[in-house]
């Protein structure tokens, strides 16, 4: 397996950091206490004459290391890259600032290779004591002045390693932190995958990525997100478990890399190809389960060190949350808006039917009631005994009190008055209705720039005030009540108010209640607002305001104003 290559990692060290080139993390290269001009000399002369001994020391070095801490190939080589020996080639070309981007790049490395800054501290010890008996031996005049100079470099050196040490924590912070808050500010899923995916090519460096989520009701993965790429996917694409990269992530459930893609034939992977060389894979789990994949890639073949893993198995950790949460919000608003939906229909069926119920109360009841009273009339005027006329003036009184009666009802069901008079005369015409029966005074107050509204805005507002004055009736207890209607650019604002003893605590809203909450949803419904503002003995306000939109026509309907009065007016 080939390793990221020397040069370009360089480049993107030397940037400042894996995470955002443009802008350095932590510590950069120029913050490093420079080598002195004297001790540079001398290292420059140390270095020069320890050369042909290097190998030796090493070796020796090398052996040392491995007895204490038993490390790999890969780590011994990263570390020997920090050494006296691998500085040399710099030093000797008088490129200290060479070195310090070799220290920075090669510390980046060891930490991704997760090795303790102690372990590299005591390596760095011990190379140094691997070659204090050739500088004793080669500056026997000036050994204590080189040994010196020596230690100077190694504390520079490890100033400069745990700097990078640092910048690699504080990038896997960041990325993390990254998709924290992409997850909290995301608005919905779809966001939040292209942020998830965004932030992780990012932070790795990719040159692209995909995301894929198990669709819930099969076990294969549809592509719902990618980044640094045109992916163009027949709709129906699905990749089934097993099936490919993805697919073997998807039912493993383990990470998962590729260093070559050319090989591989199944899946997503040969679509990929043109875009990534090297594959680096990760499941996300949710509750122990798999609900997708997140895959990123590189042009070249890179393979992923253990910290890189891990902090990809993070993100992929944290996204799959992210997506769970996501998920259930999306849900609970989707149900959310079927009950508004559910509750506006109901209101509107409420509505109409109430309208159809008052159409033939007075088409049908109240017609059959008008002929009746007519041939009443006629009975009355022609000439029978004074106990029948007597019986016949009651039963015109009976019906005159139930066509009354039905008037009120069909009144209550469908205002006419609404629709003939306006608002501003139904809401008056309930204000005084309601000190009629109940003797609490109500004000009315409507402002003279209020003019008529469409007439869902003037139903809506009506049942409101309808409601709320019905609510002062039956509970409030009040002794003055006031409605008030107001128009405010393209608001009108409505209150109820009354000065009875306050809503009493919540126990008795709850369960049959749905008074307030109505006004609640009719107001939303129109797009307007409503609130509730009551204390304990401190009476009750309730407050509305909706959009007026196109003030309309008076209703002009002859038909049923004259239907109205027929009933309304039986003499
Ligand atoms: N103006 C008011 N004064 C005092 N209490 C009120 C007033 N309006 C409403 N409430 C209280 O709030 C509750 C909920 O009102 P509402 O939703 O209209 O339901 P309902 O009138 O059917 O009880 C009422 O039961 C009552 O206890
Ligand atoms: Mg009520």
């Amino acid at each position: 397996m080939k390793s990221k290559m020397r040069p370009k990692v360089y480049r993107r060290v030397s940037k400042g950091g894996i995470c955002t080139p443009s802008k350095p993390l932590g510590m950069s290269v120029t913050a490093v206490p420079p080598f002195k001009g004297s001790s540079r000399e001398l290292i420059v002369e140390v270095a020069r004459a320890l050369e042909p001994y290097f190998p030796d020391i090493t070796n020796n070095w090398r052996e040392k290391l491995v007895n204490e801490f038993g490390f790999d190939g890969r780590t011994l080589a990263a570390l020997e890259r920090l050494t006296l020996a691998a500085g040399c080639s710099y030093f000797c070309h008088d490129d200290f600032p060479g070195f310090q981007e070799n220290l920075q790049y090669f510390s980046t490395r060891l930490a991704k290779l997760q090795v303790d800054t102690r372990a590299v501290a005591r390596s760095l010890e011990l190379y140094q004591l691997s070659c204090d008996p050739y500088v004793s031996g080669l500056f026997p005049e000036r050994e204590a002045e080189a040994k010196a100079a020596l230690e100077m470099l190694s504390s520079v050196s490890f100033v400069i390693i745990s700097g990078a040490y640092f910048d690699a924590k504080t990038l896997e912070s960041q990325a993390l932190l990254s998709t924290l808050d992409a997850e909290l500010s995301a608005g919905d899923l779809g966001v939040l995958l292209q942020r998830v995916l965004e932030i992780t090519t990012r932070t790795f460096q990719a040159s692209m990525g995909v995301l894929l989520l198990r669709e819930s009701d099969s076990e294969s993965l549809k592509v719902e997100a990618s980044a640094g790429m045109r992916l163009e996917l027949p709709e129906d694409f699905r990749i089934a478990p097993g099936w490919g990269f993805t697919g073997r992530i998807a039912q493993t459930g383990e990470a998962g890399m590729i260093l070559d893609t050319s090989p591989e034939t199944d899946g997503l992977t040969p679509l990929l190809r043109p875009h990534a060389k090297s594959l680096w894979g990760v499941p996300l789990k949710a509750n122990g389960e798999t609900i997708g994949v997140l895959v990123i890639g590189f042009q070249k073949p890179y393979e992923w060190l253990p910290t890189e893993r891990e902090l990809m198995r993070a993100i992929g950790d944290r996204t799959a949350l992210a997506i769970e949460r996501a998920r259930m919000t999306d849900a609970l608003r989707e149900r959310e808006q079927k009950i508004a939906d559910l509750s506006a229909h109901l209101l509107r069926v409420q509505e109409e039917e109430r309208k159809r119920i008052s159409r033939e109360l007075h088409d049908e009841t109240g017609q059959a009631l008008m002929v009746i009273r007519l041939y009443l009339g006629m009975m009355e005027s022609g000439a029978m005994p004074r106990n029948v006329r007597g019986k016949i003036r009651e039963t015109v009184e009976v019906v005159d009190r139930t066509i009354e009666g039905i008037r009120r009802i069909i009144g209550k069901l469908s205002p006419l008055v609404l629709q003939e008079l306006g608002l501003v005369a139904a809401i008056r015409k309930e204000a005084k209705h309601l000190t009629k029966t109940t003797g609490v005074k109500t004000r009315v107050l409507i402002a003279e720039d209020v003019g008529r509204l469409t007439p869902g805005a003037e139903q809506a507002i009506y049942r409101v005030v309808q409601e709320a004055l019905h609510n002062v009736a039956k509970h409030a207890q009040a002794h003055n009540a006031t409605v008030q209607v107001a128009r405010e650019d393209d608001l009108v604002r409505v209150i109820v108010e009354d000065d009875g003893i306050g809503i009493q605590g919540r126990s008795n809203s709850r369960g049959q209640s749905f008074g307030l909450t109505g006004i609640k949803e009719r107001i939303a419904m129109l797009g307007g607002a409503s609130r509730v503002v009551s204390g304990k003995g401190k009476g009750t306000r309730v407050e509305i305001s909706v959009p007026a939109g196109e003030p309309s026509e008076p209703a002009a309907r002859p038909a049923a104003r004259a239907a109205a009065q027929a009933v309304a007016r039986p003499n």
